[in-house]
């Protein structure tokens, strides 16, 4: 046996797919963290036409100018930000952004501050770097939106960073617009970044998106095409960032993974540059199923916020054995407290599943474990 390094001993693997593994395969699965959508044609056309084209080298690190130029255009349109496509590097994923912001720029000694509850990635990602991290508790009074006050309370002179993630997983939590100029604010103030994940930027429903870029300058602003154009297999993402941290940011990515992949650089000009409509049908039939979910659970007494964004609903649900229960009546689910110590006594239930197995699963739950 090799021993691993301590900073792979230091974290485990998501426990989230571990649980997918070994339930039958017959269960509704509302534990999926992806839309359950096809590529839009016009993408896949694309990407087809530039295999075609022996499109398949490397391309520049920070990804072809084109995509970045359309980037750029989207952060204007979209989030009132101003940059250039020099500022912008195309990552395999929100994930490998993730993953650099804290392989560039989190040390041993650092805090790093994370919602609590989270996506699993961010505390895994900081303790890869040595950072340790500092939980800023969302609670189900404020709708588990992310609160400035909360976050000026936490910070000291070891804070190095925070992550935002509005709307969120796994709670669906839109933060409000005076919360994000208000932390963005205090970065410039206190000097930390702002990590800031908007990979649900465009999943969100009568509620307006509001990036902390628009702020401060001290925010790595990530986005991808995973959720918004059902794109998660094909793995491409971005990133905007000031100058100063692109450059370092670059080197983890240049040494790392080169360049993203041509075929999925090409599918993303596609997807800026196309038509938007089918991922407007998407989120649209996302909001129909939110409506569906939120409803059924509040009225099996499963006291649920009705998420402002993302696909998951995060109800209350107090029966430690609930998620084994579901699952061996047929519906999978993931338990709160595996996103942050405060998720516990929730469960996580996507619907990025169909309309008719969403109304499967709340009917099976209502006959088996609450009549039952
Ligand atoms: C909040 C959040 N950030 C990032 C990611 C990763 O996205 P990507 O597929 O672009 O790596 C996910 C995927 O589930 C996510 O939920």
């Amino acid at each position: 046996m090799i021993n691993p390094a301590q900073r792979t001993k230091a974290i485990e693997l998501s426990q989230i797919r571990k649980m997918f593994e070994i339930t039958n395969p017959d269960a509704i699965n509302l534990g999926i963290g992806e839309p359950d959508f096809d590529v839009p044609e016009n993408i896949k056309n694309a990407m087809i036409e530039s295999i075609n084209e022996n499109d398949t080298h490397y391309t520049p690190n920070k990804g072809y100018i084109e995509l970045r130029e359309e980037i750029v255009k989207k952060f204007k349109d979209d989030n009132g930000i101003k940059t250039n496509p020099e500022n912008i590097i195309v990552t395999v994923g929100a994930s490998e952004a993730l993953f650099m912001c804290a392989q560039a720029f989190v040390e041993s000694g650092n805090e790093v501050l994370l919602p609590n509850p989270s996506f699993l990635s961010y505390e895994a990602c900081v303790k890869i770097a040595g950072g340790k991290i500092t939980p800023v508790e969302c609670s189900m009074e404020n709708e588990f939106k992310l609160k400035a006050d909360d976050v000026a309370e936490k910070i000291n002179e070891n804070t190095k960073a925070i992550v935002l993630n509005s709307p969120s997983n796994p709670t669906g939590a839109v933060m409000e617009k005076e919360d994000i100029k208000a932390i963005a604010d205090l970065s410039m103030d206190k000097n930390f970044l702002i990590i800031s994940d908007e990979i649900y930027e465009k999943i969100i429903y009568d509620k307006k998106h509001y990036s902390p870029a628009k702020w401060s300058d001290n925010v790595i602003t990530i986005n991808g095409f995973s959720k918004t154009y059902a794109m998660t297999g094909l793995r491409i993402g971005y990133l905007n960032a000031n100058e100063d941290l692109c450059e370092e940011l670059l080197k983890i990515h240049q040494y790392n993974l080169a360049c993203a992949t041509t075929t999925s650089q090409r599918g993303a000009i596609e997807a800026l540059r196309g038509p938007q409509d089918e991922a407007v049908k998407m989120v649209n039939e996302f909001k129909r199923r939110r409506d569906l979910i939120v409803e059924r659970l509040n009225r099996m007494g499963y006291e649920t916020v009705n998420a402002e964004g993302a696909f998951y609903v995060f109800p209350k649900i107090d029966d430690e054995n609930f998620v084994q229960k579901a699952a061996k009546a047929g519906v999978i689910t993931v338990p709160g407290a595996a996103f942050g110590s405060n998720g516990k006594g929730h469960v996580r239930m996507s619907y990025a599943n169909s309309y008719e197995n969403i109304e499967k699963a709340m009917d099976i739950l209502e006959e088996r474990l609450v009549n039952g």
